[in-house]
């Protein structure tokens, strides 16, 4: 069984090919801090043997927060409940990392000033963003860093960039929201510079054993935005800087998405074999057989089943009767209910 094989990639050595990715859970307050919740939700996921569990889209900046109820890490006291989380997760199997993330455009905390590339409002509802001047991107990808080092000391096993869903690294990408006449706007390449910049930062403080993950939208399903082509050139300009790439789509702009089971999934698989990097596969997996598919073809290398994992935090452990018992590990207090 495939999705009970081991990957292994630098310090990572997952005992499966389960992800819980990044979710929002919205559950902490204007301090960023982590809650009991916290702790008890992403325990609870590793007890049920998802092989690496990603921490929610977790703040560098406060004005990086998507809600006034993110988890944040851009200052030294919120260091603390996020090493407890590392701890609770690794005493049942897991392995976890955290996504560092700054909204940018789409941030609705009370912050005063909302930051972007461009001053382009996300909808009709948001505020109009300052458009970083350049000394404000040099602050940008400081505060990241420091997110980093911040992650490290925490106990995290791996961060991943958060580069998706219309946020400020993925505005910064993406000819819709990225106006920029200067290095940061234009050509692909000046696009990706921020990016790349971020990688090449956070790489210089995350210790070299460690792998660092980053998630991109693959495509905006919009007229004029990223497509997979250009996407596939926006990995290239960063692959040196980054172990492996976790391949969502979408959130830029609003529009329609024709989201069936697995549709993403070809993004991750052309992205895998145009780069060369092993992928995160994710979007509407719900079931063994897809994730057996998807491993099986060779189209990513792990797999993310996120509200599956909210509505099932066992899903792991409980897909008994289709395969051997004796291959499912299964927590020792359990067994009596084992089926
Ligand atoms: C409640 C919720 C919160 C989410 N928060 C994040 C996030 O913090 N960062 C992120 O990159 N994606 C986030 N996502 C997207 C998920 O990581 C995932 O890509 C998406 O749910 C599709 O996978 P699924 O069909 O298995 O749920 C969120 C999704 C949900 C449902």
């Amino acid at each position: 069984m495939l999705t009970y094989s081991p990957f292994n990639l630098k310090n990572l050595h997952l005992q499966n090919r389960i992800v819980m990715p990044p979710m929002c859970m919205f559950s902490s307050d204007e301090t960023g801090l982590v809650k009991p919740f916290h702790i008890l939700h992403y325990s609870t996921r590793s007890l049920g043997g998802v092989g690496l569990i990603i921490v929610e889209a977790t703040a560098v900046a406060a004005n990086g927060r998507i809600s006034g109820n993110d988890l944040g890490i851009w200052n030294d006291s919120q260091v603390d409940g996020l090493k407890q989380i590392v701890e609770a997760v690794h005493l049942y199997g897991a392995q976890i990392g955290i996504q560092l993330a700054h909204a940018g455009r789409k941030c609705t905390s009370a912050d005063p000033q909302i930051v972007a590339p461009s001053a382009i409002a996300f909808n009709l509802e948001s505020r109009i963003p300052h458009a970083l001047e350049i000394s404000e991107i040099a602050d940008i990808i400081e505060a990241f860093k420091s997110a980093a080092i911040r992650a490290d000391q925490a106990g995290f096993d791996t961060v991943e960039i958060h580069a998706a869903h219309g946020y400020l690294l993925h505005e910064f990408l993406s000819p819709l929201t990225n106006q920029r006449t200067d290095a940061y706007g234009g050509t692909t390449e000046n696009r990706t510079r921020l990016l790349r910049e971020v990688l090449i930062a956070v790489k210089s403080v995350w210790p070299a054993e460690k792998a660092l993950l980053l998630r991109i939208s693959a495509s905006d399903f919009a007229e004029g935005g990223l497509n997979l082509d250009e996407s596939l050139k926006i990995v290239d300009l960063v692959k040196d800087h980054a172990d492996l790439i976790h391949v969502s789509t979408g959130g830029l702009v609003e529009t329609p998405i024709n989201a069936y089971p697995g549709y993403q999934v070809s993004y991750a698989d052309m992205i895998r074999k145009h780069s060369g990097l092993p992928t995160i596969a994710v979007g509407l997996i719900t079931r063994l057989e897809q994730v057996e598919e998807i491993l099986g073809n060779g189209r990513s290398d792990l797999v993310a089943l996120g509200r599956e994992l909210l509505r099932n935090p066992y899903w792991v452990i409980n897909q008994d009767g289709r395969i051997r018992k004796a291959d499912l590990p299964y927590p020792k207090p359990y067994e009596r209910g084992r089926a």
